[in-house]
């Protein structure tokens, strides 16, 4: 099939790439300018930033997919500009998935399938919710209010369009080479220098995925005839209490000291407070039976912190 990958210089994009590939697709990567050395091997590279909508017209155009994967955000700004970083992803959540699906439609693509997330949803009920759990719209904190309501808009729009199968895949918590959870990455750094600490109980839940998954997941996506939203995630979610201790060992770092849950929005900043004590994890029965997939990597306790 003929695949536009949009976001392929990135940390899931890039391999996605010579993935499809090697499963015998005609792979166009769509980039950026500046970013054009960095584009991986693709039987095509078309370029064009996706807040542009004409632009982003032409570009797809030229490629005629028929299929699309939207795997782009800005959370590489993360580190210098995290405010940035979240305002310019819900731009790229609604604007660029508009403009995307534009494209799409006038390019004649049949299907689309797009990266959203796995932790987004109402911190309610049970400890491991499927994707009919309400989304944390009513967040407490106006950012993550704000990015929630992103992801919604996201996917409205892509289960929404008239003549193109969408698919949403929510990623869970992202680990592996170049993500945050890398040695070298924010989250390895702040566990490395001892500024993680477990909150009280710790008891909030994370869905941990690792790189190749998400990658799989993708081309799973694509080949499949399903539509509809899927967590993508392990078969491992665990609280706080339990990763965080295990990852601070596999970096080689101090063990996470105790503070009272009560100040951990203060020193931790409200979503990570809220992911330390609150968060619940993801099931992901759904992606295994719709989309025939299943993770290389079913639990984080093999490999977090090791890459
Ligand atoms: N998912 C989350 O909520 C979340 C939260 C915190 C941290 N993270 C971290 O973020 C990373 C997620 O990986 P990822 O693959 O989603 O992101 P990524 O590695 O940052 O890749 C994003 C892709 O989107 C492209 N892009 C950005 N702005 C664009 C624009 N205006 N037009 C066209 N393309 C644009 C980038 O291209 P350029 O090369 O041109 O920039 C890049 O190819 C992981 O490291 C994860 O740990 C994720």
């Amino acid at each position: 099939m003929r695949v536009l990958v949009a976001g392929a210089t990135g940390v899931v994009g890039h391999p996605l790439v010579g993935a499809l590939r090697a499963r015998g697709h005609q792979v166009s990567a769509l980039v950026r300018a500046a970013s054009r050395a960095e584009a991986p091997d693709a039987d095509a590279v078309v370029t064009a930033d996706a807040l542009d909508r004409e632009a982003l017209l032409s570009a797809v155009s030229a490629a005629r997919p028929e299929v699309i994967v939207h795997q782009m955000t800005a959370f590489r700004l993360l580190g210098d500009d995290p405010a940035g970083a979240f305002a310019l992803t819900a731009r790229l959540r609604t604007e660029g998935t508009a403009n995307l699906i534009a494209a799409a439609r006038a390019a004649g693509a049949r299907r689309l399938v797009a990266q959203s997330i796995a932790f987004a949803a109402a911190p309610a009920g049970e400890p491991v919710l499927d994707e009919d759990a309400p989304l944390y719209l009513q967040a407490p904190d106006p950012g993550w209010a704000a990015t929630v309501g992103a992801v919604a808009e996201l996917e409205r729009l892509v289960l929404g369009s008239p003549d193109l199968a969408g698919v949403v895949l929510r990623y869970g918590a992202l680990y592996g080479a170049g993500t945050a959870y890398a040695r070298t990455g924010g989250t390895g750094q702040s566990v490395l220098a001892g500024r993680l600490p477990l909150p009280g109980g710790a008891s909030g839940i994370t869905s941990f995925l690792h790189v190749e998954d998400a990658v799989g997941a993708a081309v799973s996506a694509v080949e499949s005839d399903a539509v509809g939203l899927f967590h993508v995630t392990d078969d491992d979610p665990a609280p706080a209490a339990q990763w965080l201790p295990h990852y601070a060992r596999t970096l080689g770092g101090p063990p996470p000291r105790t503070i009272p849950a009560a100040l951990a929005p203060r020193l931790l900043g409200w979503f990570t407070a809220h992911q330390l004590t609150a968060a619940r994890g993801a099931a992901n029965a759904r992606a295994r039976t719709a989309l025939g997939w299943k993770p290389l990597r079913p639990s984080w306790r093999d490999v977090l912190g090791q890459e």
